[in-house]
């Protein structure tokens, strides 16, 4: 079945926090990380079913998801884990903020990356840790950890790390030697470790494939606390669920601190959504990939003849994390929204001179998106 991704779509009136952010009306939104296409035809259809059944009780977790995201994961990642080893969890954020929270203490470090997702830094703000960022190093058009400089960014207060991978912002899709160099790290110096891999699924260069960090060895697994969710891949962050895995069993109990009290359930919907997605999305992801993939090229080509911007390889995501630096613009998140294109300022993930720019979009807006950058840098 073929998919039509450059269908029309419109979201205004629907509360979208892109398209309907109070202040934003007059721009171009690109920026809030969902994507302007509707969600597979598989998802909706089990959506409509659940809707019309007309009865929206207390639901707990389905008894076969827990195997069906194994089975998932292995398909996908030829990664083996035991059911028993999930956690479902409401979101992945709610599950970065518990990790911070509860394995570390009052006076311990987090190390994270830099630039990152804001709510890396937020868990630990909010929880009242100190963190230490690493400092990610373009090499060779990809973002990557500064692994050399690892040892001297901890000290024997530093007991966790938060991991992205693929990267947001950035896109690095992480090959096994760096992921085994970092877990390795890790374990060495008895560090947790909490794997973002909400962007597994979008995985855009055509020779690579998402590798999970916890998959690499045995000894990594039993540090990691990893977590996923299918929001990002299927376009439904405003209905779903995500999951933690862990082999430690302390891990696991971690994870369950919360939930039910301070941490509410996923929706019903949530199941139902996620379900039909693992049983039936694959070939409306593919579809998404290749599509992505021109947009991915597109960008790659305009922004390449933009006079003081750069970009790098874009190896996953719907996310294109722009360098402005050689622009010497004090605010171009700034010069871009007065030209009426709103992206996501590079100071929210800790580096200013950049801009991130979603396109998880139909082309015709992309491009649109691009002529606003062309004639804002112009000038
Ligand atoms: C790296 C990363 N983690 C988590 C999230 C949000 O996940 P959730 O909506 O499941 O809380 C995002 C959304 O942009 C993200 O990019």
């Amino acid at each position: 079945m073929a998919f039509n991704f450059d269908s029309p779509t419109n979201r205004l009136g629907t509360d979208s926090i892109r398209w309907d952010g109070a202040d934003l009306k007059e721009v171009l939104p690109l920026w809030v990380a969902d994507m302007d296409f509707q969600s597979p035809p598989c998802v909706i259809e089990a959506l409509n079913n659940r809707v019309h059944q007309g009865i929206y009780g207390y639901t707990h977790s389905p008894h076969q998801l827990n195997a069906m995201i194994a089975a998932y994961l292995q398909a996908q990642y030829q990664w083996t884990v035991d059911p028993d080893w999930i956690v479902i969890l409401p979101s992945v954020v709610s599950g970065l903020y518990t990790t911070v929270q509860q394995l570390t203490k009052q006076d311990d470090c987090v190390l994270i990356p830099n630039p990152v997702y804001h709510h890396f830094k937020l868990a630990c703000s909010t929880a009242n840790r100190s963190f230490q960022e690493m400092p990610l190093e373009l090499k060779d058009g990809r973002w990557v950890l500064p692994i050399q400089q690892l040892q001297s960014l901890i000290s024997s207060k530093t007991t966790l790390a938060l991991f992205c991978n693929p990267q947001n912002p950035g896109s690095t899709v992480f090959t096994r030697e760096e992921l085994k160099e970092f877990g390795d790290f890790c374990v060495q110096n008895n560090l947790w470790i909490c794997s973002d891999e909400i962007h597994a699924g979008l995985v855009l260069t055509e020779d690579k494939q998402h590798i999970p960090l916890a998959s690499i060895s045995k000894a990594i697994s039993e540090k990691t606390i990893t977590l996923m969710s299918l929001n990002k891949t299927f376009n439904f962050p405003g209905v779903g669920l995500a999951w933690a895995v862990a082999e430690n069993p302390s891990l696991r109990k971690a994870m369950q601190v919360g939930l039910h009290q301070t941490i509410a359930p996923p929706s019903l919907f949530a199941y139902t959504a996620t379900m039909a997605a693992i049983q039936e999305g694959e070939p409306w992801r593919q579809g998404l990939i290749q599509y992505l993939r021109k947009n991915r090229d597109l960008i790659q080509s305009r922004i390449s003849n933009i006079a003081g911007l750069s970009i790098d390889k874009m190896e996953g995501s719907y996310l294109a994390w722009i360098d402005c630096t050689q622009l010497n613009h004090p605010n171009p998140y700034q010069l871009l929204l007065d030209a009426g294109l709103a992206t996501s300022p590079g100071s929210q993930f800790g580096r200013d001179q950049f801009v991130r720019l979603n396109f998880g979009t139909q082309e015709s807006r992309l491009t649109q998106a691009l002529n606003i950058i062309e004639s804002a840098f112009a000038k």
